[in-house]
């Protein structure tokens, strides 16, 4: 029988239905493991995860700091480092504080109480392309001040993007991938073109003459980040919390006390979090739970191992929706955490908010298919069904 190491394939289909019982085994028998198919060092261990992510003085996630390249189109807050990163990062940070949230809450619960009333006695429908994709672009396009592009039309763009990612196991990728990512960019021109709307966009332009031309590079490319990433993340994130709820209604009940929402909708994200884990590369030689490793190898912390991991989360296998406090990594940590968070959390309690008090009740109406990515743990769809 092949080693728990050998048989971890994050594609498999029963470890995209449910990788944790996997994440489990190669958590207490090979914390620290070397993974052929990702050429990574995979670490499942939340202590090892969190090590990973602070120190980035050995561990990279700019490309160049190893002697890779990044295409000017990429270079952004996701992949420079602090110190060029903090910039960028503190400017959009700093944007994003002064929007007003509970604004961009309110206005979510609006829009899914509209949608719910409109799918009640019509039968099945697809929680995905019907609440999370709206959702989730109306939620991005908000906060950003800029009108939510078509939303059928932009999450085809975003998933072809998405699955481009896959190109070297799949060339026939790569092309629709180039083609989507340039309407991507034209569309993020087009906001830095227009007259600039309430919102964090207008907030970063205004301080923009005081930045150069290659910052203003790193400004788009993020604007681009957060609205393509922003986008697809909270949708995947709305569909497993989605899945998770339908599953225990009675979870779904309890978070109408106000406590509760606040600490489950992060206890969501924990427990069955979109992020499934994330590189750096080692830029000197260093020892991770024992196991020597050399510079410029990929290491990848698993955040949904890490997140399950018993020794960081008392019953750490249970959606626990009081749990506090919750430093899990769903949203990341350290200079690459998500910049989103304060504003997928408004999303995400909207969404709750809504089904929890809506009239009509959400049921399943059959099996959600998984999209099979790695990286993302997302639906591809998932049906329901609203009952009066
Ligand atoms: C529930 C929804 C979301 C989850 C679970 C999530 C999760 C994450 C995670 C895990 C990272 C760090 C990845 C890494 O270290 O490699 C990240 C980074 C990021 N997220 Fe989110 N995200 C969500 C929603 C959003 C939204 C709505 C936005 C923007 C509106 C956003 C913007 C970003 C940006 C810009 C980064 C890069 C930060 C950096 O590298 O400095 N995210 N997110």
């Amino acid at each position: 029988m092949p080693s728990v190491t050998d048989r971890y394939d994050p594609l498999d289909a029963q470890v995209l239905n449910d990788p944790y019982p996997v994440l489990a085994e190669l958590r207490a028998s090979e914390p620290v493991f070397w993974h052929q198919g990702m050429a990574s060092w995979a670490l499942t261990r939340y202590a090892d995860c969190v090590r990973v992510l602070r120190d980035h003085d050995t561990f990279a996630r700019d490309p160049r700091r190893t002697g890779g390249t990044v295409p000017e189109p990429s270079l952004s807050v996701q992949t420079l480092d602090p110190p060029q990163q903090s910039r960028i990062r503190s400017l959009f940070m700093a944007a994003l504080r002064a929007q007003d949230l509970d604004g961009i809450e309110a206005r979510a619960r609006r829009l899914v109480r509209a949608r719910l009333d409109a799918l009640v006695g019509a039968g099945p429908f697809d929680m995905v392309s019907e609440i999370a994709v709206p959702l989730s672009v109306a939620v991005v396009a908000d906060l950003l001040g800029v009108e939510p592009p078509p939303y059928t039309e932009f999450a085809a763009v975003s998933d072809a993007i998405m699955r481009s990612m896959d190109g070297g196991l799949d060339p026939s990728l790569v092309e629709p991938g180039r083609i989507a990512r340039q309407r991507l960019s034209d569309l993020v021109d087009s906001w830095f073109t227009a007259a600039p709307r309430p919102g964090l966009l207008a907030q970063v332009r205004a301080a923009e003459p005081g930045v150069d031309a290659l910052a203003r590079l790193y400004v788009k490319n993020t604007a681009r980040v957060m609205f393509q990433g922003g986008y697809s993340t909270m949708a995947a994130a709305v569909g497993n919390a989605v899945a998770v709820l339908l599953a225990r209604p009675q979870a779904l009940e309890e978070m109408r006390d106000p406590a509760l929402l606040a600490t489950g909708v992060d206890e969501l994200v924990r427990f069955d979090g979109p992020v499934q884990g994330t590189t750096r590369v080692t830029v000197r030689s260093c020892r991770i739970g024992g196991v020597e490793i050399g510079p410029g190898q990929k290491v990848v912390p698993l955040f949904a191992a890490a997140n399950r991991d018993p020794d960081a989360f008392h019953g750490a296998d249970a959606l626990v929706l009081d749990r506090s406090p919750n430093r899990h990594l769903g949203y990341g940590w350290s200079p690459h955490s998500c910049i989103g968070t304060t504003v997928a959390q408004a999303g995400l309690r909207a969404l709750v908010t809504v089904l929890a008090e809506h009239p009509a009740r959400l049921v399943a109406a059959g099996e959600g298919l998984r999209r099979r990515t790695a990286t993302m743990r997302a639906f591809a769809t998932l049906p329901a069904l609203l009952l009066l």
